[in-house]
């Protein structure tokens, strides 16, 4: 397993349930080590079950509480089965974080692969809004919660050569805003993590693809460097948390200063 579990003593989720989706690697393992490390409890998933699976087994080796089901974020009924086992094994859900989402490669608009771009709208914005529709359920019935969903700086504003996958952003920052106002009233808060290039396998594949890219990337950034995902992770975790009780309905930038000019 990469990175620490880091227990945060400014931060707690002493036996909160936490579902993830995709989380077997970069930012959504990044948010579960987070998340365990504040003391919940995890339902974690992810398309891929082999890497969902050894996680898993990776948290029991840490004495943590976390399950695992293999979940499709794109298909409505595996995201309602992932949601009834979460309920089915702890009883309620306190938290979730929609994470699972896919790349574009990169063109312009006029160049853009219409291929890559329904699947772009089918994992990174149904899937959420699928996830979103279920867990809100869940949380309706049982009488309140957090969602905190991983949209990017890409949904904030215009992402050169990456259309498809900025669409999709801006819808999860849409459904983000939408759900905040419709249920502030129902104990429900939902946020938005909006991360920069961070590295993970998706970043390290877009930098396979794209010689240069790199040091593009670091140069435009203001402190010069790439994000990690366990500053996504943490930041995820707080978002969850009753730190963060009276943020509602915000995408808050990971993104080194990017975003602020
Ligand atoms: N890495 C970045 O620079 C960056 C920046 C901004 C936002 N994000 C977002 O963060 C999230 C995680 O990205 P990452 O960088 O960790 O990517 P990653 O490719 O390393 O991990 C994504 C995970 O999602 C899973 N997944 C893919 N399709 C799925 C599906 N249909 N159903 C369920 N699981 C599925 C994958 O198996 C994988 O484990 C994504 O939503 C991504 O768009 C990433």
């Amino acid at each position: 397993m990469t990175g620490t579990l880091k227990p945060s003593a400014s931060m707690s989720l002493a036996g909160k349930i936490c579902l993830v989706t995709g989380a077997a690697g970069g930012i959504g393992l990044a948010a579960a080590q987070a998340l365990a490390g504040a003391g919940a409890r995890l339902m974690l998933s992810d398309v891929d079950e082999a890497r969902g699976r050894q996680v898993v087994a990776d948290f029991h080796a840490l004495g943590l509480d976390a399950r695992f089901m293999a979940c499709d974020v794109t298909n409505a009924a595996s995201v309602e089965a992932l949601v009834a086992r979460a309920v089915e094994e702890f009883g309620r859900i306190d938290c979730a974080v929609n994470n699972a989402g896919v790349e574009t490669r990169h063109a312009k608009l006029a160049d853009h692969d219409d291929a890559e771009f329904d699947r772009a709208i089918a994992v990174n914005l149904k899937g959420v809004y699928l996830c979103m529709k279920h867990e809100l359920r869940q949380l309706l019935a049982q009488g309140g919660g957090v969602i905190v969903n991983v949209a990017s700086v890409a949904g904030l504003g215009g992402a050169p050569t990456l259309g498809g996958y900025s669409a999709s952003k801006h819808g999860v920052m849409g459904l983000t805003r939408t759900a905040a106002i419709e249920y502030a009233k129902r104990g429900i808060r939902v946020n938005a993590v909006c991360p920069s290039y961070t590295n993970t396998d998706m970043v390290q594949r877009m930098l396979e693809r794209n010689p240069g890219l790199r040091e593009a990337l670091v140069n435009a950034s203001p402190m010069k460097r790439l994000g990690e995902p366990e500053e996504v992770g943490l930041a995820v975790a707080w978002l969850c948390g009753d730190e963060s009780s009276f943020i509602n309905g915000q995408g808050l930038a990971l993104d080194g200063g990017l975003t602020a000019w």
